[in-house]
């Protein structure tokens, strides 16, 4: 089937020229400065992160335009993007401003897709889309769930991006509950992505320009909000929710068993969770976005181990595939981190695509799946 072989980034982003334009108007993080660079040619730098080191990260067309995002895709054998607003959302704006523009870039995402070029020979388009919710503090449901209404009525749409702060108090406040429902009723998959990461403090004094935040704070950031969402007992009540994390679910792999045995033996815990810890990693999906072999099949193994702790079974392979390998989506995280020196490919995307081609023990099937097959299955493309 033509379709098995298709390769699915579902770990890409955007600014949508409104978004942008928002973020060149202001003067407050996050915000997009203009200044001049070292060859004296004017240069706009993207600066969105707390405490960010060096003014910024520069940011190009890549960020904004859909040629450019096609032309990346092209040059990397990327059949279909699901793309989504980069960090940080709407998170810095008023209820009413956050609502009202969540509307409109969830329309404004619809149209870039529907508009953009199709799957040759399928039905398929190369776009598709995770739209926002106005998730800020105060907030109304109502207007969270009118979000998920109008993303759940976009064709094109098939997923939520979201960061971990919720409407204040975390993804673990039970005032979202109605949201994880009407999202699991409608069958959309949320995309935890990280943007806080941990406090500075955290990283001493040295400059390493923005090595720590990124490969050690985004993936803590995302193992904590998780880690926190399994043990409020959201899994137990939402059954089907479908959860996709970043950067292959940070440490909570590594993390899981401990994880587990802490929960045993604390005695405010140990009865909440209907399920072993290591019962919920299973029912996650994550990206593929770990550069390397090693890790992606270890992370691959612990997602298999988590049916024994559903059926008891031992398998950790079914019809022909790593059961583990299924939860697992390639993805880049284009625009962010270009290569240094102009290059024909990005090293970012392929050391992600080798990454996959190397894992021990996965068949043609598992890689397969893993580079599209599993994106088209989970937002049924
Ligand atoms: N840096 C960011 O701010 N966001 C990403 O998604 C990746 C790198
Ligand atoms: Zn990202």
């Amino acid at each position: 089937m033509a379709s098995k072989r298709l390769v699915v980034d579902v770990h890409t982003h955007l600014y949508l020229p409104r978004y942008a334009s928002l973020l060149r108007q202001r003067t407050a993080l996050p915000k997009i400065i203009t200044r001049t660079g070292i060859d004296g040619q004017n240069e706009e730098r993207l600066v969105i992160l707390k405490d960010e080191p060096s003014g910024g990260r520069p940011i190009g067309r890549s960020y904004v335009e859909r040629d450019e995002k096609l032309k990346f895709m092209k040059k990397h054998g990327i059949d279909i993007s699901i793309v989504s607003t980069a960090n940080p959302w709407l998170d810095f704006l008023h209820p009413k401003e956050a609502h009202e523009l969540a509307l409109q870039l969830n329309d404004d995402l619809e149209e870039y897709c529907a508009t953009g070029p199709s799957v040759s020979g399928t039905s398929m388009r190369q776009l598709y889309g995770f739209g926002l919710l106005p998730i800020v503090p105060k907030i109304s449901i109502e207007s969270l769930l009118e979000a998920v209404r109008q993303i759940f009525a976009s064709p094109h749409l098939r997923g939520i991006i979201m960061g971990t702060r919720g409407i204040g108090k975390g993804l673990d406040d039970q005032m979202l509950d109605p949201v994880w429902s009407a999202i699991s009723e409608a069958g959309l998959t949320v995309f935890l992505h990280p943007h806080y990461g941990i406090p500075k403090e955290a990283w001493g004094e040295k400059n390493n320009g923005h090595v720590l935040p990124l490969a050690l704070g985004f993936p803590m950031e995302t193992t904590i909000a998780t880690t926190r969402l399994i043990l409020s007992g959201v899994f137990d009540r939402f059954p089907s929710l479908r959860l996709f994390l970043a950067h292959s679910g940070g440490a909570l792999p590594q993390l899981s068993s401990r994880l587990a045995s802490c929960i045993d033996h604390d005695p405010v815990v140990a009865s909440r969770l209907k399920h072993d810890a290591r019962f919920y990693l299973g029912k996650l999906y994550l990206d593929a976005v770990c550069y390397g072999p090693e890790e992606l099949g270890f992370v691959s193994d612990v997602l298999a181990r988590a049916s024994r702790y559903d059926t008891g079974s031992k398998d950790v392979v079914s019809g022909g595939r790593s059961m583990g390998s299924e939860r697992l989506l390639f993805g880049t995280d284009h625009p962010f981190f270009p290569p240094l020196s102009t290059s024909e490919k990005w090293k970012s995307v392929v050391e992600n695509l080798d990454a996959i081609d190397n894992v021990q023990g996965w068949t043609e099937a598992d890689k397969d799946g893993v580079k599209g097959g599993n994106a088209i299955s989970l937002f049924n493309l």
